[in-house]
Protein backbone atom coordinates (compact mmCIF):
# COMPACT_ATOMS: atom_id res chain seq x y z
CA UNK A 1 0.00 0.00 0.00
CA UNK A 2 3.12 2.20 0.51
CA UNK A 3 3.08 5.09 -1.81
CA UNK A 4 -0.51 3.79 -3.35
CA UNK A 5 -2.32 6.68 -4.50
CA UNK A 6 -5.38 6.93 -1.66
CA UNK A 7 -9.06 7.32 -2.23
CA UNK A 8 -12.27 6.94 -0.91
CA UNK A 9 -14.09 8.17 -3.90
CA UNK A 10 -15.14 4.32 -4.65
CA UNK A 11 -16.06 3.55 -1.45
CA UNK A 12 -19.54 4.15 -0.19
CA UNK A 13 -19.51 4.58 3.52
CA UNK A 14 -22.96 5.98 4.47
CA UNK A 15 -24.24 2.80 2.63
CA UNK A 16 -21.54 0.84 5.04
CA UNK A 17 -22.77 2.73 7.93
CA UNK A 18 -26.63 1.84 7.65
CA UNK A 19 -25.25 -1.97 8.12
CA UNK A 20 -24.53 -1.18 11.67
CA UNK A 21 -27.18 -0.49 13.96
CA UNK A 22 -24.99 0.78 16.78
CA UNK A 23 -23.20 3.44 14.52
CA UNK A 24 -26.28 5.48 15.00
CA UNK A 25 -26.78 6.20 18.42
CA UNK A 26 -25.94 9.49 20.53
CA UNK A 27 -23.95 9.30 23.68
CA UNK A 28 -24.45 12.04 26.03
CA UNK A 29 -26.29 14.25 22.89
CA UNK A 30 -23.56 13.93 20.57
CA UNK A 31 -23.40 11.38 17.76
CA UNK A 32 -20.90 8.01 18.70
CA UNK A 33 -18.06 8.24 16.82
CA UNK A 34 -16.49 4.68 17.48
CA UNK A 35 -12.80 4.68 17.47
CA UNK A 36 -12.28 1.84 19.60
CA UNK A 37 -12.23 -1.14 17.22
CA UNK A 38 -8.90 -2.76 17.65
CA UNK A 39 -10.55 -3.93 21.15
CA UNK A 40 -13.83 -5.10 19.05
CA UNK A 41 -15.29 -4.42 15.83
CA UNK A 42 -19.16 -3.14 15.92
CA UNK A 43 -21.39 -6.31 14.00
CA UNK A 44 -23.57 -5.52 11.10
CA UNK A 45 -27.55 -6.57 10.63
CA UNK A 46 -26.87 -9.70 8.70
CA UNK A 47 -24.46 -11.18 11.93
CA UNK A 48 -26.83 -9.47 14.32
CA UNK A 49 -29.79 -11.26 12.11
CA UNK A 50 -28.01 -15.16 11.78
CA UNK A 51 -27.53 -15.27 15.78
CA UNK A 52 -31.38 -13.90 16.47
CA UNK A 53 -32.44 -16.53 13.54
CA UNK A 54 -30.38 -19.71 15.25
CA UNK A 55 -31.57 -19.02 18.92
CA UNK A 56 -35.51 -18.10 17.41
CA UNK A 57 -35.88 -20.89 15.20
CA UNK A 58 -33.42 -23.82 15.07
CA UNK A 59 -31.81 -23.55 18.67
CA UNK A 60 -30.49 -26.90 19.40
CA UNK A 61 -27.34 -29.01 20.44
CA UNK A 62 -24.99 -30.68 17.48
CA UNK A 63 -23.28 -33.56 16.96
CA UNK A 64 -25.34 -35.11 19.45
CA UNK A 65 -29.16 -35.75 18.49
CA UNK A 66 -30.77 -37.44 15.75
CA UNK A 67 -33.66 -35.22 15.19
CA UNK A 68 -34.31 -32.00 12.93
CA UNK A 69 -33.08 -29.25 14.63
CA UNK A 70 -29.74 -30.73 15.83
CA UNK A 71 -29.53 -31.74 12.39
CA UNK A 72 -30.12 -28.04 11.09
CA UNK A 73 -27.55 -26.54 13.61
CA UNK A 74 -25.10 -29.13 13.37
CA UNK A 75 -24.84 -28.63 9.73
CA UNK A 76 -24.64 -24.42 10.02
CA UNK A 77 -21.87 -25.03 12.52
CA UNK A 78 -19.96 -27.25 10.21
CA UNK A 79 -20.39 -25.47 7.25
CA UNK A 80 -18.71 -22.05 9.05
CA UNK A 81 -15.79 -24.67 8.98
CA UNK A 82 -15.07 -24.91 5.25
CA UNK A 83 -16.17 -21.04 5.05
CA UNK A 84 -13.42 -20.40 7.30
CA UNK A 85 -10.75 -23.12 5.77
CA UNK A 86 -11.85 -20.89 2.40
CA UNK A 87 -11.12 -17.98 3.88
CA UNK A 88 -7.67 -18.06 4.97
CA UNK A 89 -7.18 -21.19 2.34
CA UNK A 90 -6.45 -23.85 4.47
CA UNK A 91 -5.47 -27.27 2.88
CA UNK A 92 -8.18 -29.12 4.80
CA UNK A 93 -11.36 -28.06 6.94
CA UNK A 94 -9.82 -30.28 9.87
CA UNK A 95 -7.46 -27.47 10.29
CA UNK A 96 -9.42 -25.05 11.50
CA UNK A 97 -10.43 -25.50 15.46
CA UNK A 98 -13.06 -23.62 17.16
CA UNK A 99 -12.06 -22.00 20.52
CA UNK A 100 -12.89 -19.02 22.41
CA UNK A 101 -10.84 -16.56 20.84
CA UNK A 102 -7.41 -15.70 19.78
CA UNK A 103 -6.01 -15.73 23.49
CA UNK A 104 -7.91 -19.75 24.15
CA UNK A 105 -6.11 -21.00 20.27
CA UNK A 106 -2.58 -19.45 21.77
CA UNK A 107 -2.93 -21.16 24.96
CA UNK A 108 -3.96 -24.53 23.20
CA UNK A 109 -0.72 -24.43 21.54
CA UNK A 110 1.27 -23.91 24.22
CA UNK A 111 -0.50 -26.38 26.32
CA UNK A 112 -0.60 -28.71 24.01
CA UNK A 113 2.63 -28.37 21.25
CA UNK A 114 4.67 -26.82 24.05
CA UNK A 115 4.44 -29.73 26.69
CA UNK A 116 5.20 -31.91 24.57
CA UNK A 117 8.07 -30.89 23.01
CA UNK A 118 9.25 -28.10 24.83
CA UNK A 119 12.24 -29.28 27.09
CA UNK A 120 14.84 -27.50 29.67
CA UNK A 121 16.84 -24.97 27.97
CA UNK A 122 15.14 -24.67 24.79
CA UNK A 123 14.44 -21.21 23.75
CA UNK A 124 11.06 -19.51 22.58
CA UNK A 125 10.82 -16.59 20.48
CA UNK A 126 8.31 -14.02 20.78
CA UNK A 127 8.29 -9.93 19.84
CA UNK A 128 8.54 -6.52 22.08
CA UNK A 129 5.16 -5.89 20.33
CA UNK A 130 3.18 -9.01 21.50
CA UNK A 131 0.06 -8.63 23.54
CA UNK A 132 -0.13 -10.09 27.14
CA UNK A 133 -1.84 -13.40 25.79
CA UNK A 134 1.12 -13.97 23.40
CA UNK A 135 3.31 -13.36 26.14
CA UNK A 136 2.05 -14.90 29.33
CA UNK A 137 1.25 -18.44 27.95
CA UNK A 138 4.78 -18.74 26.56
CA UNK A 139 6.23 -17.52 30.02
CA UNK A 140 3.84 -19.80 31.83
CA UNK A 141 5.24 -22.70 29.93
CA UNK A 142 8.68 -21.69 29.95
CA UNK A 143 8.61 -21.32 33.49
CA UNK A 144 7.10 -25.08 33.51
CA UNK A 145 9.68 -26.31 31.30
CA UNK A 146 12.32 -24.35 32.76
CA UNK A 147 12.83 -23.36 28.97
CA UNK A 148 13.88 -19.62 27.83
CA UNK A 149 11.87 -17.11 26.26
CA UNK A 150 13.78 -14.80 24.23
CA UNK A 151 12.20 -11.30 22.46
CA UNK A 152 12.78 -9.52 19.40
CA UNK A 153 13.57 -6.07 19.73
CA UNK A 154 11.88 -2.81 18.11
CA UNK A 155 13.29 0.81 17.21
CA UNK A 156 11.42 3.45 17.83
CA UNK A 157 8.86 3.67 15.06
CA UNK A 158 7.60 0.12 16.34
CA UNK A 159 8.95 -1.76 13.77
CA UNK A 160 10.40 -4.94 14.28
CA UNK A 161 14.05 -5.48 14.15
CA UNK A 162 14.59 -8.86 11.66
CA UNK A 163 18.57 -8.21 12.73
CA UNK A 164 17.73 -8.59 16.27
CA UNK A 165 15.82 -11.51 14.95
CA UNK A 166 18.19 -13.50 13.59
CA UNK A 167 20.88 -13.16 16.11
CA UNK A 168 18.66 -14.52 18.81
CA UNK A 169 17.82 -17.76 16.91
CA UNK A 170 19.97 -20.36 18.13
CA UNK A 171 20.45 -23.67 17.79
CA UNK A 172 18.32 -24.52 20.92
CA UNK A 173 15.02 -22.24 18.89
CA UNK A 174 12.67 -24.30 19.05
CA UNK A 175 9.34 -21.66 18.60
CA UNK A 176 8.62 -18.59 17.33
CA UNK A 177 5.00 -16.72 18.07
CA UNK A 178 5.16 -13.18 16.38
CA UNK A 179 1.79 -11.01 16.06
CA UNK A 180 1.21 -10.12 12.48
CA UNK A 181 0.02 -6.71 13.39
CA UNK A 182 0.14 -5.04 16.82
CA UNK A 183 -3.06 -4.37 19.07
CA UNK A 184 -1.29 -1.12 20.35
CA UNK A 185 0.69 0.73 17.43
CA UNK A 186 -1.00 -0.76 14.34
CA UNK A 187 2.65 -1.56 12.91
CA UNK A 188 2.01 -4.64 10.36
CA UNK A 189 5.01 -7.03 11.12
CA UNK A 190 7.04 -8.69 8.23
CA UNK A 191 5.94 -12.27 8.54
CA UNK A 192 6.17 -13.63 5.47
CA UNK A 193 10.00 -12.78 5.97
CA UNK A 194 10.03 -14.12 9.24
CA UNK A 195 8.58 -17.17 8.43
CA UNK A 196 11.63 -17.48 5.87
CA UNK A 197 14.01 -16.54 8.31
CA UNK A 198 12.95 -19.11 10.58
CA UNK A 199 12.57 -21.73 8.07
CA UNK A 200 16.46 -21.22 6.59
CA UNK A 201 17.56 -21.53 10.60
CA UNK A 202 15.69 -24.52 11.18
CA UNK A 203 17.16 -25.95 8.43
CA UNK A 204 20.98 -25.46 9.42
CA UNK A 205 20.29 -26.32 12.96
CA UNK A 206 18.20 -29.32 11.46
CA UNK A 207 16.11 -28.95 14.13
CA UNK A 208 12.06 -28.17 13.41
CA UNK A 209 10.79 -24.55 14.08
CA UNK A 210 6.72 -23.94 14.07
CA UNK A 211 6.09 -20.54 13.48
CA UNK A 212 2.74 -19.08 15.20
CA UNK A 213 1.24 -16.18 13.92
CA UNK A 214 -1.23 -14.45 16.20
CA UNK A 215 -3.47 -12.69 13.63
CA UNK A 216 -6.15 -11.27 16.27
CA UNK A 217 -5.90 -7.62 14.61
CA UNK A 218 -5.28 -8.48 11.27
CA UNK A 219 -8.17 -10.90 10.15
CA UNK A 220 -10.68 -7.91 9.75
CA UNK A 221 -8.18 -6.16 7.20
CA UNK A 222 -5.50 -8.23 5.44
CA UNK A 223 -6.11 -11.40 3.29
CA UNK A 224 -4.62 -13.95 4.96
CA UNK A 225 -3.24 -17.04 2.82
CA UNK A 226 -1.87 -19.71 5.30
CA UNK A 227 -0.68 -21.94 2.58
CA UNK A 228 0.89 -19.10 0.91
CA UNK A 229 2.66 -17.86 3.74
CA UNK A 230 3.56 -21.20 5.18
CA UNK A 231 2.40 -20.60 8.69
CA UNK A 232 2.19 -23.33 10.96
CA UNK A 233 -0.40 -22.26 13.46
CA UNK A 234 -2.34 -19.07 13.11
CA UNK A 235 -4.60 -17.80 15.80
CA UNK A 236 -7.78 -15.43 15.99
CA UNK A 237 -10.67 -13.56 17.21
CA UNK A 238 -14.31 -13.45 15.62
CA UNK A 239 -15.13 -10.37 17.49
CA UNK A 240 -12.48 -7.99 15.87
CA UNK A 241 -13.77 -9.55 12.64
CA UNK A 242 -17.50 -8.29 12.73
CA UNK A 243 -18.42 -11.70 14.51
CA UNK A 244 -19.26 -11.92 17.77
CA UNK A 245 -17.69 -12.60 21.48
CA UNK A 246 -16.84 -16.23 22.64
CA UNK A 247 -15.24 -17.64 19.42
CA UNK A 248 -12.36 -17.67 17.81
CA UNK A 249 -9.94 -20.00 15.52
CA UNK A 250 -6.96 -21.93 15.25
CA UNK A 251 -5.34 -22.67 12.61
CA UNK A 252 -2.80 -25.56 12.34
CA UNK A 253 -1.37 -27.43 9.38
CA UNK A 254 -2.76 -30.90 9.52
CA UNK A 255 1.06 -32.12 10.13
CA UNK A 256 1.14 -30.53 13.58
CA UNK A 257 -2.45 -30.54 14.89
CA UNK A 258 -2.21 -34.75 14.39
CA UNK A 259 1.11 -34.59 16.79
CA UNK A 260 -0.57 -32.46 19.38
CA UNK A 261 -2.17 -34.43 22.65
CA UNK A 262 -5.99 -33.07 23.59
CA UNK A 263 -6.06 -30.57 26.00
CA UNK A 264 -9.39 -30.37 27.75
CA UNK A 265 -11.30 -33.28 28.40
CA UNK A 266 -15.14 -33.92 27.48
CA UNK A 267 -17.99 -34.68 25.39
CA UNK A 268 -17.34 -34.69 21.69
CA UNK A 269 -13.19 -35.13 21.73
CA UNK A 270 -13.24 -38.38 22.16
CA UNK A 271 -13.68 -41.58 20.55
CA UNK A 272 -14.30 -43.84 23.15
CA UNK A 273 -14.81 -43.59 26.68
CA UNK A 274 -14.68 -46.45 29.73
CA UNK A 275 -13.21 -46.38 33.29
CA UNK A 276 -10.27 -48.32 32.40
CA UNK A 277 -9.41 -46.39 29.14
CA UNK A 278 -10.46 -43.25 26.85
CA UNK A 279 -9.36 -42.82 23.38
CA UNK A 280 -9.22 -39.55 21.89
CA UNK A 281 -11.50 -38.17 18.48
CA UNK A 282 -9.58 -37.16 15.16
CA UNK A 283 -8.39 -33.28 14.26
CA UNK A 284 -10.46 -30.88 14.67
CA UNK A 285 -13.12 -32.48 17.44
CA UNK A 286 -9.87 -33.41 19.84
CA UNK A 287 -9.40 -29.69 20.78
CA UNK A 288 -13.36 -28.94 20.77
CA UNK A 289 -14.27 -30.72 24.12
CA UNK A 290 -18.16 -29.92 25.16
CA UNK A 291 -20.96 -28.07 23.88
CA UNK A 292 -19.04 -25.32 21.68
CA UNK A 293 -20.38 -21.58 21.15
CA UNK A 294 -23.01 -22.82 18.22
CA UNK A 295 -24.59 -19.45 18.42
CA UNK A 296 -20.88 -17.74 18.15
CA UNK A 297 -19.51 -19.94 15.39
CA UNK A 298 -22.53 -19.60 13.04
CA UNK A 299 -21.91 -15.86 13.67
CA UNK A 300 -18.80 -15.43 12.48
CA UNK A 301 -19.92 -17.68 9.28
CA UNK A 302 -22.04 -14.18 8.84
CA UNK A 303 -18.95 -12.31 10.02
CA UNK A 304 -16.86 -13.91 6.75
CA UNK A 305 -19.70 -13.35 3.96
CA UNK A 306 -19.92 -10.06 4.79
CA UNK A 307 -16.54 -9.43 4.39
CA UNK A 308 -16.44 -11.69 1.46
CA UNK A 309 -19.26 -9.66 -0.14
CA UNK A 310 -17.62 -6.64 -0.09
CA UNK A 311 -14.87 -4.75 -1.45
CA UNK A 312 -12.11 -5.34 0.58
CA UNK A 313 -9.20 -3.59 -1.14
CA UNK A 314 -11.65 -0.24 -0.99
CA UNK A 315 -12.23 -0.46 2.37
CA UNK A 316 -8.99 -1.04 3.29
CA UNK A 317 -7.68 1.47 0.92
CA UNK A 318 -10.40 3.56 3.30
CA UNK A 319 -9.07 2.76 6.25
CA UNK A 320 -5.67 3.89 5.06
CA UNK A 321 -6.84 6.97 4.91
CA UNK A 322 -8.09 7.42 7.83
CA UNK A 323 -5.50 6.49 9.50
CA UNK A 324 -2.68 8.63 7.50
CA UNK A 325 -5.73 11.58 8.30
CA UNK A 326 -5.87 11.10 11.72
CA UNK A 327 -1.92 11.20 11.80
CA UNK A 328 -1.41 14.26 10.01
CA UNK A 329 -4.20 15.79 12.08
CA UNK A 330 -2.65 14.76 15.23
CA UNK A 331 0.41 15.31 15.04
CA UNK A 332 -0.09 18.68 13.95
CA UNK A 333 -1.32 19.49 17.57
CA UNK A 334 1.22 20.99 19.94
CA UNK A 335 2.13 18.57 23.08
CA UNK A 336 0.72 15.24 20.78
CA UNK A 337 3.46 12.67 19.59
CA UNK A 338 2.56 10.04 18.00
CA UNK A 339 3.77 6.79 19.14
CA UNK A 340 4.19 3.71 16.20
CA UNK A 341 4.67 5.95 13.28
CA UNK A 342 5.95 2.50 11.09
CA UNK A 343 6.04 2.55 7.32
CA UNK A 344 3.48 -0.21 7.45
CA UNK A 345 0.83 0.53 9.35
CA UNK A 346 -3.03 -0.90 10.00
CA UNK A 347 -5.38 1.55 11.10
CA UNK A 348 -4.47 2.14 14.71
CA UNK A 349 -3.12 5.93 16.01
CA UNK A 350 -1.58 5.52 19.17
CA UNK A 351 -0.79 8.61 20.92
CA UNK A 352 0.53 10.65 24.02
CA UNK A 353 -0.03 14.04 25.19
CA UNK A 354 2.16 16.47 27.37
CA UNK A 355 1.55 17.07 30.46
CA UNK A 356 -2.25 15.02 30.07
CA UNK A 357 -2.82 11.62 31.66
CA UNK A 358 -3.95 9.28 29.19
CA UNK A 359 -7.27 7.98 30.49
CA UNK A 360 -7.73 11.71 32.03
CA UNK A 361 -8.06 12.60 27.90
CA UNK A 362 -10.10 9.21 27.00
CA UNK A 363 -12.28 10.24 29.72
CA UNK A 364 -13.37 13.85 28.14
CA UNK A 365 -13.12 12.16 24.97
CA UNK A 366 -15.88 9.98 25.79
CA UNK A 367 -18.11 13.35 26.58
CA UNK A 368 -17.47 14.35 23.29
CA UNK A 369 -19.26 10.99 22.46
CA UNK A 370 -15.74 9.41 21.18
CA UNK A 371 -14.86 6.09 21.78
CA UNK A 372 -11.45 4.99 22.14
CA UNK A 373 -9.22 3.23 24.28
CA UNK A 374 -6.22 4.45 27.10
CA UNK A 375 -3.46 2.95 28.76
CA UNK A 376 -1.09 -0.24 28.47
CA UNK A 377 -3.38 -1.92 25.73
CA UNK A 378 -2.48 -5.63 26.96
CA UNK A 379 0.71 -5.00 26.09
CA UNK A 380 2.77 -3.60 29.15
CA UNK A 381 6.31 -4.55 28.32
CA UNK A 382 5.84 -2.65 24.56
CA UNK A 383 5.08 0.59 27.11
CA UNK A 384 8.29 -0.03 29.13
CA UNK A 385 10.06 0.12 25.68
CA UNK A 386 8.72 3.18 25.03
CA UNK A 387 8.98 4.62 28.59
CA UNK A 388 5.05 5.62 29.32
CA UNK A 389 2.51 3.94 31.55
CA UNK A 390 -0.03 4.28 28.22
CA UNK A 391 -1.20 5.89 24.99
CA UNK A 392 -4.55 7.24 24.05
CA UNK A 393 -5.75 5.09 21.17
CA UNK A 394 -7.69 5.18 18.11
CA UNK A 395 -8.23 2.29 16.23
CA UNK A 396 -10.45 2.77 12.67
CA UNK A 397 -12.82 0.56 10.25
CA UNK A 398 -13.60 0.94 6.99
CA UNK A 399 -17.82 2.04 8.71
CA UNK A 400 -15.60 5.29 10.04
CA UNK A 401 -15.30 8.48 8.24
CA UNK A 402 -12.92 11.86 7.77
CA UNK A 403 -15.32 14.04 9.00
CA UNK A 404 -15.29 11.89 12.53
CA UNK A 405 -11.35 12.40 12.24
CA UNK A 406 -11.56 15.72 12.23
CA UNK A 407 -13.95 15.61 15.24
CA UNK A 408 -11.43 13.63 17.39
CA UNK A 409 -8.84 16.22 16.10
CA UNK A 410 -10.94 19.29 17.39
CA UNK A 411 -11.58 17.21 20.81
CA UNK A 412 -8.33 16.56 21.33
CA UNK A 413 -7.28 20.22 21.09
CA UNK A 414 -10.28 20.94 23.86
CA UNK A 415 -9.57 18.20 25.58
CA UNK A 416 -5.70 19.64 26.14
CA UNK A 417 -7.32 23.58 27.11
CA UNK A 418 -9.74 21.73 29.85
CA UNK A 419 -7.34 19.03 31.47
CA UNK A 420 -4.41 21.66 31.49
CA UNK A 421 -6.11 24.45 33.03
N1 LIG B 1 -6.89 -6.86 22.46
C1 LIG B 1 -7.92 -5.88 22.53
C2 LIG B 1 -7.39 -4.47 22.40
O1 LIG B 1 -6.36 -4.27 21.87
C3 LIG B 1 -8.84 -6.06 23.66
O2 LIG B 1 -8.03 -3.55 22.86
Amino acid sequence: MQGEVLTAAKFDVDEIRKQFPVLSQKVYGKPLIYFDNAATSQKPLSVIHTITDYYSNYNANIHRGVHFLSQKASDAYDHVRVKVKEFINAAAQEEIIFTGGATDSINLVAYTWGRKFINEGDEIIISTLEHHSNIVPWQMLCEEKNAVLKVIPINDAGELMLDGLRKLLSAKTRFVAVSHTSNSLGTINPVDEIVDIVRKHAESIQHDIPVLIDAAQAMIHENIDVQKSDFDFVCFSSHKMLGPTGTGVLYGKTSRLSQMPPWRGGGDMISSVSFEKTTYNDIPYRFEAGTPHIAGVIGLGAAIDFLNNMDRKAALQHELLLTRHAQHVLSGIAGVKLIGTAAHKASVVSFIIDGVNAMDAGMYLDTQGIAVRTGHHCTEPLMHRFNIPGTIRASFSFYNTLHEVNILGEAVKKAIAFLKR
